[in-house]
């Protein structure tokens, strides 16, 4: 049967539960796309950014990922737009750490002021009194790891944070910071053609840590036409991007796939990943073909 033709639930892909106390569906949803263009600004349609936000909950995704910088404000203020007061269940996570000098510019700081800064400007325009996972989205180099680490245990500690995460880290960085904090979950690029975090996947495996792979829809060489994706397309009814995620899902039960879009069409085919299942030969065949 074609995957698309069921009933879309994010349900369907399994649970993982966060820092042992969160349970998240595990297809969710990254919100860094209802944006304008560069990840800068308002989005083109806001009217169908905020679509998306609702259907996103509607489809069973209780998994968000977002990030003050996403605009910058902008991503973060439209979830709360759209989605306050939450259902039960719904887990925003952010993260902070990176700041916005113009469309598609990125830029560390990690001073803790500014870190505690932004923890208490994402509570407002969540409206949250805490936050369920606030990623640290990247180390900045120039300011020592253990204070930038520090302070989201200090923000834990006040009940402003419930689980804390980390973005693009190597294990060695995972290792450091859990001597100052405990790591709920790892952000990192990761997709069936991108494996150079495989790795730090194994390690969150080991340590019940959840994965979250960042560009989850990427599928490289493996979607050209005539290729293995292509040919499995048919197969299984379901689209390229849909056998991505599938694939994703298969590789472990600590992965966290945020597929993101501004388009409701786009979140729908995403969701509907969860009811597509692989065989164990597409899924060594494709994991070893990259
Ligand atoms: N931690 C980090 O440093 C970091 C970095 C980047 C992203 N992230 C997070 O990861 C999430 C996902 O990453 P991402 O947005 O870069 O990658 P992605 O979800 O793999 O891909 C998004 C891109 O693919 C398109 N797309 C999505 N679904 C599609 C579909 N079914 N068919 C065709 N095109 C589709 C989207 O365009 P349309 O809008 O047209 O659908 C968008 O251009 C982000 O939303 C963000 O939350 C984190």
């Amino acid at each position: 049967m074609s995957s698309t033709t069921e009933r879309i639930d994010a349900a369907a892909s399994g649970t993982f539960v966060i820092g042992g106390d969160m349970p998240v569906h595990r297809l969710g949803f990254g919100a860094m796309r209802i944006t304008g263009p560069g990840i800068w600004r308002e989005p083109q349609d806001p009217e169908e950014a905020r679509r998306v936000l609702k259907r996103s909950v509607e489809l069973g995704i209780n998994f968000i990922d977002t990030a003050d910088s996403y605009g910058p404000e902008v991503s973060e203020r439209l979830i709360g737009e759209a989605l306050y007061p939450y259902p039960a269940g719904l887990v925003v996570a952010t993260k902070g750490g990176l700041v916005r000098p113009g469309p598609n510019d990125w830029q560390s700081v990690g001073r803790p002021a500014y870190l505690r800064q932004c923890v208490e400007l994402s509570l407002r325009r969540l409206k949250l009194e805490r936050i369920d996972l606030y990623q640290l989205h990247r180390i900045d180099p120039d300011v020592p790891a253990e204070d930038q680490f520090g302070v989201l245990r200090d923000m834990q500690k006040e009940g402003k944070i419930r689980h804390v995460g980390l973005s693009e880290v190597s294990v060695a960085e995972i290792e450091s910071a859990r001597k100052t904090v405990e790591i709920a979950t790892v952000q990192n690029l990761y997709n069936l053609s991108n494996r150079k975090s495989e790795d730090v996947l194994d390690y969150c495996e080991a340590n019940g840590i959840g994965f979250i792979p960042w560009f989850p829809v990427a599928s490289g060489d493996l979607a050209r036409p005539g290729g293995p994706l292509d040919e499995a397309s048919k197969k299984h009814g379901a689209t390229v991007a849909q056998l991505a995620l599938a694939w994703l899902l298969k590789r472990s039960p600590v992965m966290l796939p945020i597929p993101g879009t501004s388009k409701v069409a786009h979140l729908e085919e995403n969701t509907a990943a969860a009811n597509v299942k692989l065989s164990d030969e597409e899924f060594s065949d494709w994991g070893a073909r990259r």
